[in-house]
């Protein structure tokens, strides 16, 4: 008797907190475990693994030598969204807090207490693109990890036959090499030597160099139609609409977009502090923005279109022709590290056939155990590791390959510890031969190629304001 009263009361009381919990709108400052899967704006530590020795090196092998490429750390956001901040932001919060006044949206007191005590602060247009401090630790960071666990190899001083860096024409693949630097050899790496970047690099910053890509995917507004067609689908409309309520504003998809941007770029800053404007979202919210993110990259990056990653064999080349040079002659540097962009690394994990769906990401298809997921394969600071070790049994020679400082089995391999030379050889050397010109159809359009002709219109462009110039500055005097 007095137990099933008991369970009764039980029940009653289960069924009344389940209730209340489906009632109660999403309040973030009360999440223990916020979503934090920002596509290419997630924090890294929010989507690495940790380096160890034994994932790395084989039981019984010797690290030899290490090709990593890495994306850039944690940056400021880039010019037009940052312009976007600055002219919309303050007059969102304006309009949230009016509405939270007036007892509209459903925002706890917290969230809205949170969102009422942002502000710009120094944040300006000056800022942008540039790497922000936690993009600096991140890759800081990075390197000591590395180090610390291939100590044989890389406790070592920095001379140019030792060490080589690269990275493209920009303040924060630069900053990002500095930091790593600093994290391998201490208060030396911000003084060692590393070669002035070229532009275009046609190393690690491929892309720029391939026409086909250029005209058929990064100029061509129909190459990510996916991604536009969900960005104005009924998912993207029920989170305008959710995020209106729980504001208790109208909202546009560009006001989301905006305020998209401020949450994950301010948690990507500060990974520890809550992000006031990722109270506007539920994590439902976000894992449609994700998905639009995913989308747009499996397409501009991905294998949405095969001159995406077809174009990526320039690093693949680098990377086998450095590891075939030490197999045969044990001599070569020590570690070979490059700092570049998501437009790189994007390409070089689907070039190596890492995460690829059997089923193509579409805009009909929101997979939420997809493969393709950029905050975990494509956050910043992302980077792939490969580790050549010597072992004195059969195994001989052998590789291995952490993505974001996770063991990952390649599509040649046979697991995740690595493969022997041979197998990744066997598999990858086809990328030693790499013509690039004939992939990327340089040349077919224009005798002079993209470069050139870009180069070309930018002239003809200089000169047209050189003439105005000219002649504003006739009527003046
Ligand atoms: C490293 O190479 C650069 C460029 O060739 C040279 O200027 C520099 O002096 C070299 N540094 C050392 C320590 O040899
Ligand atoms: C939102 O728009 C609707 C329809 O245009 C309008 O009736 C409503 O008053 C607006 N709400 C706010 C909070 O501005
Ligand atoms: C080392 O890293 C591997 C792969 O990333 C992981 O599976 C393993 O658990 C780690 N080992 C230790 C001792 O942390």
């Amino acid at each position: 008797m007095e137990a099933a009263l008991l369970l009764r009361t039980f029940i009653c009381l289960s069924v009344w907190l389940i209730g209340i919990s489906a009632d109660e709108p999403y309040c973030l400052a009360e999440e223990l475990t916020p979503y934090v899967k920002f596509s290419s704006k997630t924090p890294y530590r929010f989507a690495r693994g940790a380096f160890n020795t034994t994932a790395l090196v084989p039981q019984g092998c010797e690290a030899k030598q290490v090709w990593h490429i890495s994306r850039h750390g944690t940056r400021y956001a880039g010019f037009s969204d940052l312009k976007d901040f600055v002219n919309k932001l303050p007059k969102l919060q304006w309009l949230i807090i009016k509405a939270n006044e007036t007892g509209k949206g459903e925002l706890c007191a917290q969230d809205a207490s949170n969102l009422e005590g942002w502000s710009l602060g120094a944040l300006n247009v000056t800022w942008a693109s540039i790497l922000a401090p936690e993009g600096e630790r991140e890759l800081r960071e990075l390197a000591v990890r590395y180090k610390s666990s291939l100590p044989d190899l890389l406790d070592y001083p920095f001379s140019n036959e030792s060490f080589k860096f690269r990275y493209t024409d920009s303040q924060r693949t630069e900053a990002s090499a500095r930091a790593y630097a600093e994290g391998l050899f201490g208060d030396a790496g911000s003084t060692i030597y590393m070669p002035k970047p070229l532009d275009p690099d046609p190393l690690i910053k491929f892309y720029d160099l391939c026409s086909k890509y250029i005209k058929e995917v990064d100029d061509n507004p129909e190459a990510s139609i996916e991604a536009t067609i969900f960005r104005e689908g009924p998912e993207m409309a029920m989170v305008i609409q959710e995020v209106s309520r729980r504001l208790g504003i109208n909202t546009t998809f560009g006001d989301v977009e905006t305020m998209y941007d401020a949450c994950r770029y301010y948690k990507a800053w500060d990974p520890v502090a809550l992000s006031p404007w990722c109270a506007a979202f539920t994590p439902e919210n976000l894992k449609v923005l994700e998905y639009w993110q995913d989308l747009l990259y499996y397409y501009e990056d991905g294998y949405g279109h095969a001159i995406n990653y077809e174009s990526a064999c320039p690093p693949i080349q680098d990377l086998v022709q450095h590891f075939r040079k030490f197999v045969e002659t044990e001599q070569g540097p020590r570690g070979i590290f490059y700092f570049t962009h998501s437009g790189a690394l994007n390409k070089i994990v689907a070039r190596l056939g890492l995460y690829e769906d059997s089923v193509p990401l579409a805009h009909d298809n929101l997979d939420p155990d997809r493969l393709w997921r950029t905050s975990n394969n494509g956050p910043f600071a992302t980077n792939i590791a490969f580790t050549l070790s010597k072992c004195e049994d059969e195994r001989g020679w052998w590789v291995s390959t952490l993505l974001n400082e996770e063991a990952v089995k390649l599509p040649g391999c046979l697991s995740k510890e690595g493969c022997s030379w041979q197998d990744f050889y066997t598999f990858y050397g086809q990328y030693e031969f790499c013509d690039f010109d004939a992939i990327c159809e340089n040349g077919k359009d224009s005798p002079q190629g993209p470069n050139e002709m870009s180069y070309f219109w930018d002239l003809i462009a200089k000169e047209i304001r050189q003439f105005w110039e000219d002649f504003w500055f006739s009527l003046d005097h």
